[in-house]
């Protein structure tokens, strides 16, 4: 953990253009909030006691945070005043704090760790005590602009609406992202003031105030401009889906898995596979999983989450697994539903096998035990909790309800009968 870093996180604009009943920074990519990403981001360089500042549906986000992020707290701005009044009411929270406070928004979730990381090196090593992250964008409209001095400096931010014609030409945007020394800058937050087109609080003003106030104002340019983009429509939730996805199947196939066909391929960035496993089209893998070597998955398969997976493994089409332990060597090859199971190594799931593991009634899930080299025939229901013993044998079309023993046959079905020329 690093001491000396926290976030505060910007989150409490209602999204308007989101159409939606949900607050904007709980919309999902992958199973996880949009403001989820932005705090393990944080978490990931260390930063874990942060300050998300919530205000539409607030409830909501603070129970999400509660639950998810236990570390950090949710702080309510009840008017939408502008961003440096969002940021002002993290100013008890952080009291004496005497250390770096990164700002973030909630709804930017392709920020990665790693700018993070570079963002913070690049503030402390050259002992700036303002940094803000900026990005040149071909089309900049919408966004602050960095306006720099003779000297190249940062002077200050203007935003588009307060922007002469002459600003409106400069690329150069606030990305809104900054980096700030606490004890140095808490002053800007006694008095703000909000003498703009919007008549709005604005945090950028800090840059200008900070200027005044002789301390060390800095930018810092993110060279991938994609990791800032900030999602306020449903369509920019589904471009920026397709950007996180495409990123983590690049990184996967740097890495040496076989993805046969990205177009159509989606893996969350929580997932890890290992080399030479091969990833068949159409497949959907949700979530935290982890997934050996020399595996094949799919084509068609959805794998929703908390799996892990040895190596050697065949997952087939229409295949559906959640909260699983599957060792090595063991087929699941079509058709089939494991849920909250532990599979052994050198098992073979029939096509049709499904773990019947909820009982809609109680709202209960169970666990499913098959242990090494079992073979379960197609069509089997294995109602949880139910264990099967190393290589037990279960005859297609059973409904398993009672443990099989290892070596032993499970076998439920009713016999065949055949009723002589009974169609003549
Ligand atoms: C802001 C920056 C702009 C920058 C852009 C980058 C200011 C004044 N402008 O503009 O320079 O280029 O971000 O995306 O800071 N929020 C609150 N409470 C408020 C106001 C905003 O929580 O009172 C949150 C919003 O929910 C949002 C974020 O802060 O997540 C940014 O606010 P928004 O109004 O969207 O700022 P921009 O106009 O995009
Ligand atoms: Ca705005």
């Amino acid at each position: 953990m690093n001491k000396s870093l926290k976030a505060v996180i910007l989150a409490a604009g209602k999204g308007t253009r989101m159409k939606s009943e949900k607050p904007k920074v709980l919309h999902e990519i992958f199973n996880k909030p949009l403001a989820g990403w932005v705090l393990s981001a944080c978490e990931e360089i260390g930063s874990f006691e942060n300050i998300v500042i919530v205000g539409h549906k607030g409830e909501d986000v603070e129970k999400f945070v509660k639950k998810q992020h236990p570390e950090s707290v949710c702080v309510y701005q009840k008017e939408q005043l502008g961003t440096a009044h969002a940021v002002s009411m993290a100013k008890d929270t952080l009291g004496d704090f005497d250390g770096n406070v990164l700002i973030l928004c909630g709804d930017t979730p392709l920020i990665t760790a790693k700018s993070l990381f570079d963002f913070v090196e690049y503030h402390n090593k050259n002992n700036s005590d303002i940094t803000v992250m900026s990005s040149v964008f071909e089309n900049p409209f919408g966004y602050g602009r960095i306006v720099r001095n003779k000297n190249d400096a940062v002077a200050e931010i203007v935003e588009q609406k307060d922007c002469s014609d002459i600003q409106k030409d400069i690329k150069e945007v606030n990305a809104g992202i900054y980096c700030l020394s606490w004890q140095k800058i808490k002053g800007f937050f006694d008095n703000l003031k909000n003498d703009n087109v919007q008549n709005e609080y604005y945090l950028t003003d800090i840059i200008k105030w900070g200027n005044e106030a002789g301390l060390k104002v800095l930018a810092y340019i993110l060279k991938d401009c994609s990791e800032t983009l900030g999602i306020n429509s449903r369509a920019q939730l589904a471009d920026a889906f397709k950007t996180m996805n495409e990123r983590h199947l690049n990184e996967l196939m740097e890495n040496g898995v076989t993805i046969v066909s990205p177009a159509n391929t989606q893996i969350s960035p929580e997932t890890e596979i290992d080399a030479d496993t091969v990833i068949f089209p159409n497949t959907f893998i949700n979530g935290k999983n982890k997934i050996g070597k020399n595996c094949k998955i799919g084509p068609f398969a959805h794998l929703r989450g908390d799996c892990t997976i040895g190596d050697y493994v065949k997952i087939g089409n229409f295949v559906e697994l959640k909260k699983s332990f599957v060792k090595s060597h063991t087929n699941i090859s079509h058709l089939s539903y494991v849920g909250d199971a532990e599979v052994g190594s050198n098992v073979n799931i029939g096509a049709g096998t499904i773990t019947a593991n909820y009982n809609s009634i109680t709202k209960e899930k169970k666990q499913t035990i098959i242990n090494d080299g079992a073979s379960i025939g197609s069509n089997t229901v294995l109602v949880a909790p139910v264990e099967l013993g190393k290589k037990a044998f279960i005859a297609a079309g059973s409904v398993i309800t009672k443990d099989v023993g290892a070596n032993s046959l499970g076998l439920t079905r009713s016999s065949q009968r055949e009723i002589k020329n009974y169609v003549k």
